[in-house]
């Protein structure tokens, strides 16, 4: 129940599916959260529901696009105020608005998927990192995929962006251990989310899917959550630069 005890995370994403997971497991274990989204209204339902459940900890809702450089500077900026440091971030929030053809994308839809997957990541770790470096501890884990370990069919983009947060990670990692800071990735197989609907919903598209991996369930949020809490808390204080693979085994698979 105390695991992060004291801890202050900021969760991206957190208005469903896998941040919103996040934040129940941070707030059970303690924290608080400070959770965002791009919208206020869809953020202040969740923050009730997880503080009227009576965890431990607390969860503080920020409307926050993580495209936009000046959202993510005044979530920072405002955490710091409030609450006077960060010791965990968690970059999940990302999009998938660009599922086609590799050869029809266009600059458009290249430029969108790295500012929202990517290069959000990349800046929110450029304003959290130096206050966690001078306090000489914090984790930061992001949410990548297998996506970004395996080319995803029609899924380039989003491919290519998880892939490149997965060596960001790995870079990070590597200059920011000494100084005390641990960085990693998940890489969620299918997790029952919005997002992955197109996978799930039809269901011999689902079974098609499901035939090759060993662990007969649906993903659930909760699944990543708890591999979250480990890598945020004192139980993951050896592991850095690694990439969590959670996807009820289907990467093992040759067929
Ligand atoms: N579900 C899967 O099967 C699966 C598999 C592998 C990896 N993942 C990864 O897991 C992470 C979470 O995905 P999910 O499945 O939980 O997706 P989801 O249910 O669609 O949730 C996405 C979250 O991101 C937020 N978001 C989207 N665009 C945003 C923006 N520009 N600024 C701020 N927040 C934004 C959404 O909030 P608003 O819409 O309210 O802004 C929502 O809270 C993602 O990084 C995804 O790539 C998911």
């Amino acid at each position: 129940m105390n695991q992060l005890k004291g801890k202050v995370a900021i969760v991206t994403g957190g208005s469903r599916g896998i941040g919103k997971a996040i934040a129940e497991a941070f707030a059970r274990e303690c924290a608080t959260v400070i959770i965002c989204g791009r919208k206020q209204d869809r953020l202040d339902p969740v923050a009730d529901e997880i503080n009227g459940a009576g965890s431990g900890g607390k969860v503080v809702p920020r409307a926050c696009h993580v495209g936009k450089l000046e959202d993510l500077q005044q979530l920072v900026e405002s955490a710091h105020q409030e609450f006077g440091k960060i010791d965990v971030l968690v970059n999940n929030a990302a999009t998938n608005i660009a599922q086609g053809p590799a050869i029809e994308m266009d600059d458009t839809q290249f430029d969108k998927m790295v500012e929202v997957n990517l290069k959000s990541t990349y800046r929110l770790m450029r304003l959290v990192a130096p206050g966690m470096c001078d306090r000489g501890c914090g984790s930061i884990i992001n949410i990548a995929s297998i996506a970004g370990l395996r080319p995803q069919f029609h899924g380039l983009l989003y491919s290519m962006t998880k892939a490149a947060l997965i060596m960001m990670t790995q870079s990070y990692a590597l200059e920011l251990g000494p100084k005390g800071v641990r960085v990693n990735a998940i890489a969620p197989g299918l997790i029952q989310t919005v997002l992955s609907e197109y996978y799930w919903k039809d269901e011999s598209r689902y079974a098609q899917m499901l035939a090759s991996q060993p662990i007969k369930h649906l993903g659930q949020p909760r699944e990543i959550a708890e591999a979250a809490l480990l890598l945020a808390s004192d139980g993951g204080s050896y592991l850095t630069g690694q990439t969590l693979v959670i996807d009820g085994g289907r990467t093992l698979s040759s067929m």
